[in-house]
């Protein structure tokens, strides 16, 4: 699938989410208690800050300007935000619930493949300067380092 060059920031931070969860996944199937804390600890210092600025260009740059097109775009849109807001509550009860670090995982894993499949796709709907906007943004962000 062609990706937009405007979105490539995005898409690389994509593949640091997936490796995350595909991480998470595979270390709650192991039931090695002693990774499966490290990890939690370690979403729980760095996730929110780590994907905050990700989170922020998607929903001011592409979510919020993607409802208006019609009500299937709206319903997706506000899914994935709420989702963005799930995600970082899991992550900061991590720490207390390390029950919880599956949905997480699991969480973490089918939104980010939503998002390539049904936003990244769709993204001609925006125009040249909101796809620059995006780009410009992206930028600016804080490099995610894998920190898991
Ligand atoms: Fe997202
Ligand atoms: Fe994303």
């Amino acid at each position: 699938m062609k990706i937009e060059k405007e979105l490539l920031i995005l898409a690389r931070e994509h593949h640091v989410s997936l490796v995350l969860a595909n991480r998470v996944i595979n270390t709650v199937a192991s039931k090695n208690q002693a990774e499966i804390s490290a990890l939690c600890l370690n979403i729980n210092k760095y996730f929110a800050e780590s994907f905050k600025d990700h989170f922020e260009t998607e929903e001011t740059l592409i979510l919020y300007p993607l409802m208006s097109i019609d009500k299937n775009s709206e319903d997706i849109c506000k899914r994935l935000i709420k989702e963005h807001n799930d995600l970082i509550y899991l992550s900061s009860s991590l720490a207390d619930k390390p029950e919880l670090l599956l949905e997480f995982g699991q969480l973490l894993r089918q939104h980010t493949r939503a998002e390539d499949r049904e936003i990244f796709p769709n993204i001609t709907a925006l125009s040249r300067k909101q796809l620059q906007a995006i780009a410009e943004s992206s930028e600016k962000h804080k490099r995610i380092e894998e920190f898991f």
